[in-house]
C-alpha cells in the first residue's frame, strides 16, 4: 500500500507494536531502515494501548518537529501531586505558555553559555582530578559525566559548591522514579527537600538580585511587562534538571563508548584535537541520549505528512534516531565519523522545539572531551566494550558505568 493510501491509526487493523526491541544502546531499532524505504509514515500501537503515526524519514521528522500545527500538550500547569511539575515543563505546556517560557527563560539560557565557560571549565578540571585520584581504573560516568552536568545546573541556579553533592543526591533520587512504592516515597521526599532549598535560593535572589540566571528570570519582564512568578521560576529549575542533567551525561557516555568501539576514530581525534567540535556533533547524531521512543506530538488540525492524511487529535511520534541515520541526508549514516560535516542532526530538535540548552550542552561536551584526551593521552576502556551495560532509564539512557584506564 502506498503511503498516500494509508489509513488513520485508529482505523488500521494491525498497527506495528511500538517501541521496537533494541539490543545495543548505540544502535537504533533495526525496523527503522526498512520503514524509511517502505513505509515512512506508519501506524503503531503504544504500550498504553493507544495508537500513533511513527515518522522515520529525516525530512518528515524535521518538518513535523518545526510545525506549530503539532502540539505536545498536557495543556499547561496542573496543580497538585508529585508529578505536578510536569505540567509546568515548557515542552508540555500550551503553545502560548511555551512561547512565554522561551522568550524569558529560554533566551536567558541561550545567552548564558559564554558567561558559563569559566565555571564549566573549572568543573571539568575538578572532575578530571577526581578521576585521576580514583584510578586507574575509574568510572567516567560517576566521576566525570554526572558530576559535570549536575554541577553546571547547580552553577546556573546558584547552588554553592559545598552543597552540590546533596543537590545531586536529591536529583538522582527524584529522577530515578520507578513504580516501586518505596521509590515513590523517597522521590517525593527528595522533591520536597529540593523544593524547600530552591525556594530559599529564590528568596535570597529576590531580596538582592545579581546578574545570575535565577535573578535574570525573576527580574526580566516579558513583552507584556509581566515577570515570571515564583512558581514559574521553580518550575524552570525542574525543567533544567529534567532536560539538562542526564541528557548531557548520557550523550557523552554514548559518544565515548562509540569512540572506544571505533579506535581509528579515537586516533583521528587524538591526532587532530580541532575535531572535538565535529566529534561532539557526531556523538549527538549517532546515539542521542533518549532511549529511542520519542515524545508524542498531536495534530491540532487535519493535515498531511508525506501525503498521508493525519486527523486533528491524532498522535505522531518523530523517530529522531531514525532521522539521524537517514542515508538520504547523511552519507554512510551508520558509520561513526568524528570529522563528519555537515551534520544537521535533529537531536536538539528544531525551530519552535529547538533545545534552549544546546549551547551549554555543546560547551560541556566539548570541554570534557578535549580535556579528557589532553590529560589522559592513553585513555582506554578498562573492560571489553560488550560488557558495558546500559542504564535502565525509560526516557534517557546511556552507559551505566564506563570503567577507563590510562
Ligand atoms: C545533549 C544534551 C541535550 C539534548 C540531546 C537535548 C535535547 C532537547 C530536545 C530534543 C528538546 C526539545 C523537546 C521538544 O521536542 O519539545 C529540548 C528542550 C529543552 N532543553 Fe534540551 N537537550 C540537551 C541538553 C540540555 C541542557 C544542558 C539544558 C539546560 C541546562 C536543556 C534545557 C532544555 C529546555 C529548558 C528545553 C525546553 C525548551 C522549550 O520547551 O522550549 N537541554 N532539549
Amino acid at each position: 500500500m502506498s503511503p498516500r493510501h494509508q489509513r488513520s491509526p485508529s482505523m488500521t487493523a494491525q498497527p506495528m507494536s511500538y517501541p521496537f526491541a533494541r539490543d545495543d544502546m548505540l544502535e537504533p531499532a533495526a525496523e527503522f531502515s526498512r520503514l524509511r524505504v517502505e513505509r515512512p509514515v506508519v501506524p503503531v500501537e503504544l504500550p498504553t494501548g493507544g495508537n500513533a503515526w511513527l515518522l522515520t524519514r529525516y525530512e518528515d521528522v524535521r518538518q513535523v518537529l518545526g510545525d506549530p500545527r503539532f502540539a505536545r500538550g498536557f495543556g499547561g500547569p496542573q496543580p497538585g501531586g508529585f508529578a505536578s511539575f510536569l505540567g509546568y515543563l515548557a515542552v508540555f505546556a500550551a503553545p502560548e505558555a511555551q512561547a512565554r517560557f522561551r522568550r524569558v527563560a529560554g533566551k536567558a539560557l541561550l545567552d548564558c553559555a559564554d558567561q558559563m565557560r569559566p565555571a564549566v571549565s573549572r568543573l571539568v578540571d575538578e572532575a578530571l582530578s577526581e578521576l585521576a585520584a580514583a584510578g586507574p581504573p575509574a568510572d567516567l560516568v560517576g566521576l566525570v559525566q554526572l558530576p559535570v552536568s549536575i554541577g553546571v545546573i547547580c552553577e546556573l541556579i546558584g547552588v554553592p559548591h559545598e552543597y552540590q553533592h546533596t543537590f545531586r543526591s536529591w536529583a538522582d533520587t527524584f529522577l530515578s522514579i520507578s513504580p516501586a512504592a518505596m521509590d515513590q516515597e523517597k522521590a517525593v521526599a527528595a522533591q520536597a527537600d529540593m523544593d524547600r532549598y530552591v525556594r530559599g535560593l529564590l528568596a535570597e535572589r529576590a531580596a538582592a538580585p545579581g546578574d545570575d540566571y535565577l535573578s535574570t528570570l525573576l527580574t526580566t519582564p516579558d513583552v507584556d511587562g509581566v515577570r515570571m512568578s515564583e512558581e514559574e521560576v521553580i518550575a524552570t529549575t525542574y525543567a533544567l534538571l529534567v532536560s539538562g542533567y542526564q541528557t548531557v551525561a548520557h550523550s557523552l557516555g554514548k559518544g565515548m563508548l562509540a569512540l572506544f568501539r571505533n579506535p581509528e576514530q579515537l586516533a583521528a581525534l587524538r591526532a587532530d584535537p580541532q575535531l572535538a567540535g565535529s566529534a561532539v556533533e557526531e556523538f549527538l547524531r549517532f546515539a542521542p541520549p533518549d532511549a529511542g521512543f520519542g515524545m508524542p506530538l498531536h495534530a491540532t488540525t487535519d493535515l498531511e505528512v508525506a501525503g498521508v492524511p493525519i486527523a486533528a487529535g491524532e498522535s505522531v511520534l518523530v523517530g529522531v534516531w531514525s532521522a539521524n541515520r537517514d542515508e538520504e541526508t547523511f552519507p554512510k549514516a551508520h558509520h561513526f565519523d568524528v570529522a563528519r560535516r555537515p551534520n544537521q542532526h535533529l537531536s536538539f530538535g528544531i525551530g519552535i522545539r529547538y533545545c534552549t540548552g544546546a549551547a551549554l550542552a555543546r560547551l560541556q561536551m566539548e570541554l570534557v572531551l578535549t580535556r579528557l584526551l589532553e590529560r589522559f593521552p592513553r585513555l582506554a576502556l578498562a573492560v571489553p566494550a560488550e560488557q558495558v551495560e546500559a542504564s535502565s532509564g525509560m526516557v534517557v539512557e546511556g552507559p551505566k558505568q564506563l570503567p577507563v584506564t590510562w
